[in-house]
């Protein structure tokens, strides 16, 4: 006989005693799932994205048409990304009034007004060499622009707002963009459309299949000047510092299951809601998995997205969220 011992297991022992017990549930406005919005492909057409299964490329029509279906299991919130049939040095169509994401927007908060449209606010999927920003490559210092770059990302914020989008969510990690969109937003009256800041984000090989999905890989050279290594925690902390005091809303960490420590610190010293997005890589990798029958996808799923959302999460924008409102309707 064991005397004095914490019998742990008395609540564990029936499926409706765990239950009551559980301390962290994912609910389905906790899940921001991402669509890719593509101009280079017809506008009833879905080009699946070969490395990240289950998720396409989708035309207007057909992306009208995906969340519709999604809508109606329970969707409350989706980000949008663009890809452009044209690319140029000064990315052009991530500000133009009619581009691909700016028209996304406007039909998607046509169709389904109360779906909170969050829009990724970055240059990469619309430079023609595929970095976050303006590149000069005769600067003797670092080729990719800051300042210059911000301009631009607030002109393509402003646009998003005009197009209706609910959030915005700036991705690219230049120095000041926070303050600066927060600026021009307020300028012209849309003062109350929040920003969900990338405040901490790592140049991460988990971004892999996105470059794909997003056909935004860098033409030459990599990301490391811009978004942060991944060796750091510190640092970390002080980006989500000067985000907040630059005006953010949100503060988001990705990728998510590497970092969860990093959530978990910034849960307790900033009191902002708090995102992570578990990015192409982290899905992929489960689906591959699940695909050689090595991992059983759905468990792992609920499993990777609990476990994020008790690390600190309040929002976990995933690929995942269409196939957990399907299992939730279960
Ligand atoms: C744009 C952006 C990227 C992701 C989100 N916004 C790619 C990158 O920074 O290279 C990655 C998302 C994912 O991997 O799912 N800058």
């Amino acid at each position: 006989m064991l005397d004095n011992i914490m019998r742990g297991r008395r609540l564990r022992r029936t499926k409706v005693l765990r239950r009551m017990v559980r301390e962290t549930e994912v609910r389905p406005q906790d899940l921001i799932q991402p669509y890719f919005v593509a101009e280079t492909i017809g506008d009833d057409e879905a080009a699946p994205i070969s490395s990240m299964p289950g998720q396409s490329q989708l035309g207007l029509k057909a992306l009208e048409r995906k969340v519709g279906e999604a809508v109606a299991k329970g969707l409350t919130s989706c980000i949008l990304f663009g890809i452009p049939k044209h690319k140029d040095e000064l990315a052009t169509q991530a500000y133009d009034s009619n581009g691909i994401v700016q028209r996304a927007v406007a039909m998607l908060k046509d169709n389904y007004p109360d779906l909170v449209v969050v829009t990724d606010v970055c240059l990469c999927e619309f430079t023609s060499h595929g970095h976050c920003g303006l590149v000069d490559k005769h600067s003797p210092h670092d080729p990719v622009r800051n300042d210059t770059t911000v301009e631009l990302l607030a002109r393509t914020a402003l646009s998003h707002a005009e197009a209706g989008a609910d959030i915005i969510a700036p991705s690219d990690m230049m120095d000041g963009r926070v303050g600066a969109i927060r600026a021009t937003l307020d300028d012209v009256g849309f003062e109350h459309i929040p920003i969900m800041s990338y405040a901490v984000k790592f140049a991460s090989a988990f971004y892999g299949p996105f470059r794909e999905a997003a056909e935004s890989a860098p033409k030459f050279g990599d990301r490391k000047s811009y978004q942060m290594d991944a060796g750091n925690f510190r640092e970390a902390m002080r980006e989500a510092e000067a985000d907040t005091l630059e005006g953010a809303d949100m503060l988001m960490v990705k990728p998510a299951m590497p970092n969860l420590d990093i959530l978990r610190s910034m849960r307790e010293r900033f009191d902002l809601p708090m995102a992570a997005y578990q990015v192409s890589g982290e899905y992929s990798m489960i689906m591959a998995a699940a695909k050689m029958g090595w991992l059983d996808a759905k468990a792992t799923m609920l499993e990777s997205l609990t476990c994020i959302k008790r690390a600190g999460a309040d929002l976990i924008i995933s690929y995942f969220t269409e196939a957990f409102l399907r299992a939730q309707a279960e």
